[in-house]
């Protein structure tokens, strides 16, 4: 495995790899299961396996937030050897946002500008479609890897690439949970215990939606106010817990066909996103 910190070793690194598949993972670091899971979907459809570690300044809507985020690159390292990363790209802001950087790739519309986009600001999905372009482009991946979990992340990401016509698969990976049910979040370190036993009202929240949606309930405000007695009931007044068409992020007036349910929380000081996929099968 190397490490490289530039965009011009990265493309060094992989010049003579381009024959057969690369895929490209990309990560703020602080990696965990859910990363790894990423990683070995990644080492199984390709010849190289490229992540990325890069703490993006430009999509944190809290300056603490950033501040806060944990950061251990020789942890990840190490993760990343035993997964069988062949390249890590770990760049600094200066290499990614050079002196007199100008350009924001910005994908519009109720994609980007509800749900996360209205609760962190236009500025979130902005700084995640442009970092994650300048990703691309760097790396020219065969496959990109993402979560399910931020699906509204992946919806933008889809988005620019269709529309900047970036010649890569995406590849989304269901949501990797703790036996408990969390779904995994760099950010779960952050949980105090009693706020972690709490927090497993937001999958319990979002299993109570499927349930019910399965006994034919389709009016999504009914659906919606289970949700939030669960969560009610645990102490969790949510950002948001929205029922909406999957493609374009629009609320559904009728639970019919699939639909995703997407649900925000702070418990305590941390701020947890999760959802599911409800329907259509
Ligand atoms: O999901 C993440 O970790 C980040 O948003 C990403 C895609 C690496 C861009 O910074």
């Amino acid at each position: 495995m190397i490490v490289v910190r530039t965009v011009a070793d990265l493309r060094e690194a992989l010049r003579d790899r381009r024959t057969a598949p690369v895929g490209l993972v990309p990560t703020m670091g602080a990696l965990h299961e859910g990363h790894a899971t990423l990683l070995r979907a990644a080492r199984r459809d390709n010849a190289t396996v490229v992540m990325s570690i890069f703490v993006n300044p430009t999509q944190f809507n809290e300056q603490s937030d950033l501040a806060a985020y944990p950061r251990s690159e020789e942890a990840d390292l190490a993760l990343a050897e035993a997964e069988g990363v062949d390249v890590v790209f770990a760049p600094d802001a200066a290499e990614v946002y050079p002196q007199g950087f100008a350009t924001t790739v910005s994908v519009t519309g109720a994609i980007a500008e509800t749900l996360e986009g209205a609760e962190r600001g236009r500025a979130h999905f902005d700084g995640v479609a442009t970092v994650v372009t300048k990703l691309l482009l760097g790396a020219l991946p065969d496959h990109a890897y993402f979560g399910a979990k931020d699906a509204q992340q992946v919806a933008v990401i889809r988005r620019l690439v269709a529309d900047l016509g970036i010649p890569v698969t995406l590849m989304v990976c269901p949501t990797s949970r703790d036996d408990d049910g969390l779904a995994r979040s760099s950010r779960n370190t952050r949980l105090s215990p009693e706020e972690r036993a709490r927090a497993l009202a937001i999958p319990r929240a979002l299993q109570e939606v499927t349930d019910a949606a399965a006994t034919g309930i389709t009016d999504p405000e009914a659906l919606r106010a289970r949700a939030m007695a669960t969560l009610e009931a645990s102490g969790i007044r949510p950002e948001y817990v929205a029922l909406v068409d999957p493609a374009t992020f629009a609320p559904v007036p009728v639970v019919e066909g699939v639909v995703l349910v997407a649900i925000a929380a702070r418990v305590g000081a941390t701020r947890l996103i999760d959802n599911t996929v409800i329907g259509g099968a």
